[in-house]
């Protein structure tokens, strides 16, 4: 497997190849590319932790050479948010970045599975569909928005509040991964039950944990930890389905049936070719059909401007 991570010298890039290179399967390659100059250092920092995946560094303006030959590439690329932006607020600088890398991808790499972390990803999935599409390359089962931060954050407040193993809770969230547009599906915890007040409370606390981070960092950035962590996780799934592995199952965000917009995070099962089959995500609470509804409009938006960005 070679699996590309692009913004790699970033905070999130440099967390997410860090757990890459321990936790990749044996003979796997690592490649990093990043516009920063030291990129090829950060690869060889890497490089000397034994483990037996190998790890390779690009930098300067084409990521080609990253990218040939890749299974799997995560993109990370662009700027953090900072105190007061939304995520919405980098859309001008990050569609941009993500259209051209789409491009690349869409020349060097076209069968890879593609995951997007780079924010808004709402909107920068949409870019990215739209790309692959004009260039004649577009699959949507290989081509999925990263919301795995959503979910780690959900299994933990939860285990938080309930006093639980967080390894033990497993929390889908739907929609998209915005404010009000993340939906965690409380209801649907096994082994506990929360008041109204609690659902009340711990949905916006969810939605909003994003803004913790940035606010606790004072200005020098958003959350790039437990981001990598949170695609680490994803990005292994989606190796583990390529090998062959039954029953991987995670939420992404991806173009499903359009049932409630073209892009919309929900319950996937990966296999060799990407989605093998959109999952239902079960029955909803009055509060999460509220929720979901009132979401609706903010998130076909998000994508709509995504689409005429690239048109
Ligand atoms: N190609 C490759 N790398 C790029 C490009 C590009 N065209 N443009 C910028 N980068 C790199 C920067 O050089 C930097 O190393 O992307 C990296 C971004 O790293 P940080 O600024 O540390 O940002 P990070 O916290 O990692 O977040 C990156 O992910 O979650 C999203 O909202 C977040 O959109 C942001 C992105």
């Amino acid at each position: 497997m070679k699996v590309a991570v692009i913004g790699a010298a970033g905070g999130i890039g440099q967390a997410l190849a860090l757990l890459l290179k321990n936790r990749l399967p044996a003979g796997s390659d690592l490649a990093l590319y990043d516009i920063a100059p030291f990129t090829p250092g950060v690869a060889v920092d890497l490089s000397h932790i034994p483990t037996p995946v190998s790890v390779k560094g690009y930098c300067g303006e084409d990521p080609s050479p990253a990218l040939k030959g890749a299974d799997v590439v995560l993109i990370s690329a662009g700027v953090a948010r900072k105190p007061g932006m939304d995520r919405s607020d980098l859309f001008n600088v990050n569609a941009g970045i993500v259209r051209s890398l789409a491009e690349k991808i869409a020349d060097v790499c076209p069968k890879a599975l593609v995951g997007i972390i780079t924010n808004p990803v709402n909107t920068t999935v949409a870019i990215a569909a739209e790309v692959f599409k004009a260039k004649g390359v577009y699959d949507k089962k290989r081509l999925f928005g990263i919301t795995t931060l959503d979910i780690i954050r959900s299994e933990t407040f939860v285990a938080d509040l309930k006093s639980k193993d967080p390894s033990q809770v497993s929390v889908p969230v739907i929609g998209g991964h915005s404010g009000v547009t993340i939906l965690p599906l409380l209801s649907q915890v096994k082994g506990v039950s929360f008041t109204e007040e609690e659902v009340a409370a711990l949905t916006p606390r969810i939605q909003n944990a994003g803004t913790e981070v940035v606010e606790a960092k004072a200005g020098s950035g958003s959350a790039t930890l437990s981001m990598g962590q949170a695609a680490c996780r994803f990005g292994l799934s989606l190796v583990r389905a390529l090998q062959g592995e039954e029953n991987v199952i995670e939420c992404a965000y991806v173009e499903g049936d359009g049932q409630y917009a073209r892009f919309f995070a929900q319950p996937v099962r990966l296999g060799k070719n990407g989605i093998e089959e959109i999952l239902d995500h079960g029955p909803l609470s009055a509060f999460e059909e509220k929720a979901l509804q009132d979401m609706l409009e903010i998130l076909r938006a998000d994508i709509l401007m995504g689409e005429d960005f690239v048109k």
